[in-house]
């Protein structure tokens, strides 16, 4: 019997929404023939997919992050705005694509009000100059009788867009990105456009192009930049083809966030910094089928099974552990490319991992709670982890963090309403786990319970069948001081209720 117990005066801190952010790059059919597809029949009058916006407002992101990814680093954004038939049509070079610039500055902004989300623009520090990201904040968000605003003005848009968040530069260390440069050669160049960008609009957040969390690069970036940045950003993609590894890589992460949270912490200590430096995880994916070139020349259209929604809801569980230091993370992406929502011209279905991310953005609360759990311990040895010769398990090793405990749970509460969620991922392939839930001198219930589930760990949604993976949502009229829930094997039980203080 497996034991969950949580006492909701044991804060870790406040739930940031922002991460349940998205990320939206120029990629395959992310955004053309994704979320925008110009006199398509489901599209509105703006060229936006309607059942994509409709799907895509359930996820309620309220941060948007755009225009990639490696797609920025060869990105011109003055030629993505103004009268669409005059923008040139480009090669693109990150992904052996053409550009038709006909999605740019404006149509994003639109985007991201339709959607209720707040823009998050990465700027050009590939192939991009200073002046550039400069026109770019003050096009954005100008409100002088200057050149880039009235440029705003005459298309169309008389206020301020009033874009906050601002990325410098994106994966500059890689050599697959445009641009590409050393540590030092970058924080150089961050520093010049991150001092005129703010010069610009003093009131803009900056985030600065972090890796992995806990590299030398994250280590030079965050002492370089700590004075100019408000947050710092970390990429990491996990997963695996074998089901242990795929659900227990994302593991990876919360080692990440804890020596990325030292680095900043040490930085801000040494350089006397008193403004607050937050982890902003602004790429995050379970990511390993579509890697080969061919495949991302295809557009990285990743068919998701049941084992990567119980790997995304163990991704959500690990930043709402650490929500003290992550305050913003971005699902990348979120449509046809590695995505939650997966199209084609007169239909779409939701992918698993739309489930979980849909499921914790609706009922998680604003103050994360620290769970004490206790259940099976799922192992992974130096040896499984050698035999696996997948392309992010390579890199990411996680048998030194294990063991693990086989049930991830995650808790938030509202203590003004009483309300109560507990997110339980149940990474056992083939044990269905009993658990006695309490809350310390409160009961529990009544509760509604949403349970996403499907026949096995490799099950996937499709055309056809849609539903192969979905949420099963029941209620539990009771209130009692222990519940007993037995939690299926593969599965993601998110319960949300009532608590209140025993006599
Ligand atoms: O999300 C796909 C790609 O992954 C992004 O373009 C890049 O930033 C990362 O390498
Ligand atoms: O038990 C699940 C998680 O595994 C713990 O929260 C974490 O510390 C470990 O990596």
């Amino acid at each position: 019997m497996a034991i969950i117990r949580i006492d909701p005066d044991r804060q870790l801190g406040r739930v940031d929404r922002r991460l349940f952010g998205q990320f939206i790059e120029h990629l395959g059919r992310c955004i053309y023939g994704g979320i925008f597809d110009e006199g398509a029949p489901l599209a509105d009058q703006h060229g936006f997919r309607t059942d994509v916006l409709d799907a895509a407002r359930a996820l309620r992101a309220p941060i948007l992050r755009w225009p990639g990814g490696n797609f920025v680093s060869g990105y011109h954004w003055t030629e993505g705005v103004g009268p669409r038939e005059k923008r040139p049509r480009r090669l693109e070079l990150a992904w052996h694509a053409e550009e038709s610039n006909h999605f740019g500055t404006d149509e994003f902004i639109q985007y991201c009000r339709a959607l209720g989300a707040e823009p998050y623009i990465c700027v050009n520090m590939g192939s991009g100059t200073m002046d550039e990201a400069q026109a770019w904040v003050e096009y954005c968000n100008g409100t002088g009788d200057t050149s880039w605003a009235n440029l705003r003005r005459a298309n169309g848009h008389l206020e301020p867009y009033n874009v906050r968040y601002w990325g410098l530069g994106n994966e500059m260390y890689g050599a697959w990105q445009i641009g590409a440069s050393t540590a030092d050669q970058y924080v150089d160049r961050a520093r010049q456009f991150a001092s005129i960008m703010k010069m610009t609009d003093p009131t803009i957040e900056l985030v600065s192009c972090g890796q992995w969390g806990w590299t030398d690069w994250d280590r030079i970036v965050i002492d370089a930049l700590a004075a100019y940045v408000r947050y710092h950003s970390i990429h990491l993609y996990t997963g695996s083809s074998d089901y242990r590894r795929n659900v227990l890589m994302v593991h990876q992460a919360e080692r990440g966030i804890r020596i990325c949270e030292t680095l900043i912490e040490r930085a801000r200590y040494q350089q006397h910094i008193s403004h607050p430096i937050g982890i902003a995880f602004d790429e995050w994916n379970i990511w390993y089928r579509t890697r080969a070139d061919s495949e991302r020349r295809a557009g990285l259209e990743e068919q998701y099974d049941l084992s990567d929604a119980i790997g995304v809801a163990t991704w959500l569980n690990i930043f709402l552990r650490h929500c003290r230091s992550v305050e913003i993370a971005n699902y990348a992406q979120m449509v046809n490319v590695i995505a939650p929502i997966f199209t084609k011209p007169d239909a779409m279905f939701l992918q698993t991992v739309y489930h979980p991310l849909q499921l914790y953005a609706e009922h998680h609360q604003p103050i994360a709670l620290d769970v004490y759990v206790e259940s099976a311990r799922f192992e992974m040895t130096a040896e499984d982890e050698a035999r696996d010769v997948s392309p992010t398990a390579r890199d990411w090793k996680v048998s030194d963090l294990g063991p693990f405990q086989v049930l991830d749970v995650s808790a938030t509460c509202d203590p003004a309403s009483n309300t109560v969620c507990l997110a339980v991922v149940n990474r056992s392939p083939d044990e269905d786990i009993s658990a006695t839930i309490s809350i310390d001198r409160h009961t529990l219930g009544p509760l509604t319970v949403h349970e996403l589930n499907g026949a096995d760990p490799h099950v996937r949604n499709s055309f056809e069948e849609p539903d192969a993976v979905s949420v099963n949502t029941t209620y539990l009229s009771t209130e009692e001081r222990e519940l007993h829930y037995t939690f299926p094997a593969h599965s993601v039980v998110v319960l949300r209720g009532q608590y209140q203080l025993m006599d």
